[in-house]
């Protein structure tokens, strides 16, 4: 039987890794966290210390790349050419790198396959920018979350301590503009998606619709 996909698209502190984790658990279904993969290319970027506006060079490194993803339940690893990066890669200055390259119709292009073949194998929550405008069309069930940007960089700020609130506000609101302004697989919901305003809602209330939602058509 196809295996069953539900994805959850919206902006960083929307609330999509914690609820779509939530609800891969609820379901005994893999999550997949595709920011992961565009930061991990983002740390080899920093570390070949390449010109990335310099497509041959960005090409060549992306030929270079081997991910990993090790998929345990709710939580997702990634290892690249064996190594495990899962932490080196949430740090702001990768954060801002990945969204710079995100915009890249090469780095798009070289992520799309191999996230449409984990998807072969198993049923699997994904969550991302484009998973239901671009990389599953055809999902089973379709969901973008969104916050005002105060509470999202409120709750990066008391995940991640470190930086300060208004450098992460500021931070958030240059990606939030990047990335749905991208000529390639902008951010933003697919026609067919729920919207879901997480601005005033509990992770447990933003998880009780999805399940409610997907209760009601299973
Ligand atoms: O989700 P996360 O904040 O970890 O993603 C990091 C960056 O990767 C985003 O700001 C975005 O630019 C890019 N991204 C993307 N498409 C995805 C997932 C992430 O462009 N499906």
């Amino acid at each position: 039987m196809k295996p069953k996909i539900i994805t959850i698209d919206g902006p960083a502190g929307s609330g999509k890794t914690t609820v779509s984790k939530l609800v891969a658990r609820q379901l005994g279904w893999v999550y997949v966290d595709t920011g992961a993969l565009y930061r991990g290319v983002a740390l080899g970027v920093k570390a070949a210390n390449i010109d990335y506006e310099n497509p041959g060079a960005l090409q060549s490194l992306l030929d270079s790349l081997s991910f990993t993803i090790v998929t345990q339940g709710k939580s997702m690893q990634l290892l690249s050419s064996g190594c495990d990066i899962t932490d080196k890669i949430r740090t702001p200055e990768i954060s801002m790198l990945a969204s710079t390259l995100s915009a890249k119709p090469g780095v798009r292009a070289a992520l799309l396959g191999m996230q449409r073949a984990i998807a072969v194998e198993k049923n699997a929550v994904f969550e991302g920018r484009d998973m239901g405008t671009v990389v599953f069309p055809d999902a089973d069930y379709k969901f973008f979350l969104l916050a005002d940007l105060k509470t999202r960089a409120m709750r990066r700020f008391k995940e991640t301590p470190g930086q300060p609130l208004d450098e992460v506000e500021q931070d958030m609101a240059k990606r939030d503009k990047n990335d749905s302004e991208r000529e390639v697989a902008p951010l933003k919901p697919a026609d067919d998606a729920i919207i879901i305003d997480s601005t005033a809602l509990t992770i447990e209330a933003v998880v009780a619709r999805i399940m409610n939602k997907i209760n009601h058509e299973t």
